[in-house]
């Protein structure tokens, strides 16, 4: 459930009157709203604005950058990329003062407080270390590292170091996550007992490391859908997967074809405890109407299901439309609710990271959840080597049951 113990009130009320925010009615009365801080703490970097180095100036840099220039609470100091090119052309657009293309340059240039790393899959973990050893703040892509361990070691060295470490997804900010936790936590759907999600496109052509070894379609679309459902109804005890690949080689940009070696079809069944379960689905070979794009508002991706009712999400987690609530009380007829999105952006947890270390409102999104996140996909792949059920071993404290 949503721990009461994380809302301080007055300070929410506080950081929303000066941020502008309006809460609806809904929110109002249950004291919870899109923008509610997991908690608000002592400002870590006071009196100046927090110095941002961004490491990946590729195609999701472009969401990125617009959003860090635009912040009050930062300066772009540095941009780094092994494509050269990349990092002196992003320098150029954004403002910031210097390029580089290595990250031992980067740590060794300019003083900066925050690395946002947006580099390949395979890559996050060695840089975030690197970083973190350095002593600066990070905020990363998904994953944080390909499996437990290396998230976990990564969660220790931040806590070594005093530094804060945080990742992406950034799903269960948003006010449609919100009203769906709400909607659990007041019991609208009686016992929750099963969930579903479903998340593909006909997958990337701009780069090989999501057909690489330790790439796949669990690790770049199914980890937003196992962190909104592991949000939602609690850690995962234990994982099963089976996982394939459908198309053996890919045509990418520059490159022409490349093997596929990553999972690019995949199916997990995730055991949440006390016998309820969740199921996700992800794949590169997937028909969907508007290919990758969050603007349909009818499409249900992820559904909830209890005794007494059910709720679907209306859009993508990462960007949310709505959600479809059906109960006993409706007559089971869908309802839809949440439909603002009251400043969420998926691309924005930068941003918040930044905030944080600024005025010290913690966001609701945790390293630890991200760290177990990606355990569970560690899990799906040794599940499918192995025929095994996984037991997972981390934990985290979830918002939700
Ligand atoms: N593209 C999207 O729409 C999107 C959306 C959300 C999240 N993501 C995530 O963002 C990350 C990057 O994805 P992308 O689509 O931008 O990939 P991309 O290939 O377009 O960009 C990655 C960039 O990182 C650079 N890079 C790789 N290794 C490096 C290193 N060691 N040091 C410095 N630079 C390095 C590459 O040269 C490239 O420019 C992935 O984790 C992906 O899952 C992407």
């Amino acid at each position: 459930m949503i721990q009461p113990k994380n809302l301080n009130r007055r300070d929410f009320i506080k950081e929303t009157v000066v941020a502008g925010a309006l809460a609806t009615a809904f929110h109002e009365s249950s004291g919870l709203t899109a923008s509610t801080p997991a908690s608000t703490e002592g400002p870590i970097i006071v009196g100046r604005k927090v110095k941002v180095a961004l490491i990946g100036c590729g195609n999701v840099s472009g969401s990125y950058f617009p959003t860090l220039v635009a912040s009050p609470h930062i300066e772009l100091v540095s941009t780094c990329d092994i494509i050269p090119d990349r990092a002196e052309q992003a320098a150029k657009k954004y403002g910031a003062s210097r390029h580089f293309p290595h990250i031992d340059q980067l740590l060794a240039g300019p003083a900066f407080d925050l690395l946002v790393n947006l580099t390949d899959i395979q890559q996050h973990y060695q840089i975030n270390r690197l970083a973190l050893l350095a002593s600066r703040h990070i905020w990363s892509e998904k994953p944080l590292g390909i499996n437990y361990a290396e998230a976990k070691d990564l969660l220790e060295i931040a806590k070594a170091k005093g530094v804060q470490l945080l990742g992406s997804p950034t799903v269960v900010a948003s006010p449609q996550f919100a009203f769906m936790a709400q909607t659990i936590r007041d019991g609208k759907l009686g016992r929750v007992t099963a969930a579903h999600a479903s998340y593909g496109h006909t997958g990337p052509s701009w780069s090989s490391f999501f057909y690489d070894k330790n790439g796949g379609s669990l690790f770049d679309l199914g980890v937003y859908s196992i962190t909104t459902l592991t949000g939602l109804l609690g850690p995962a005890k234990a994982v099963v997967a089976m996982t394939g690949i459908v198309t053996p080689t890919r045509n990418i940009t520059g490159k022409g074809d490349v093997r596929v070696v990553a999972e690019d079809n995949a199916m997990l069944i995730m055991d949440h405890g006390d016998g309820v379960l969740s199921h996700i689905q992800s794949g590169f070979n997937y028909y969907t109407a508007r290919e990758h794009s969050d603007t349909d508002p009818g499409h249900h991706t992820l559904s909830v299901v209890g005794t007494k009712g059910a709720i679907h999400l209306a859009g993508y987690d990462w960007g949310p439309h709505g959600v479809d609530l059906a109960t006993r009380e409706t007559g089971g007829r869908l309802e839809r609710k949440a439909t603002e999105a009251e400043g969420y952006q998926w691309q924005g947890g930068a941003v918040k990271m930044a905030e944080f270390l600024a005025t010290g409102v913690r966001p609701r999104f945790t390293a630890p959840h991200a760290a177990h996140v990606a355990e569970i996909i560690a899990g799906a792949h040794q599940s499918q080597a192995t025929g095994q059920r996984i037991a997972m071993t981390s934990t985290f404290a979830p918002m939700v049951l």
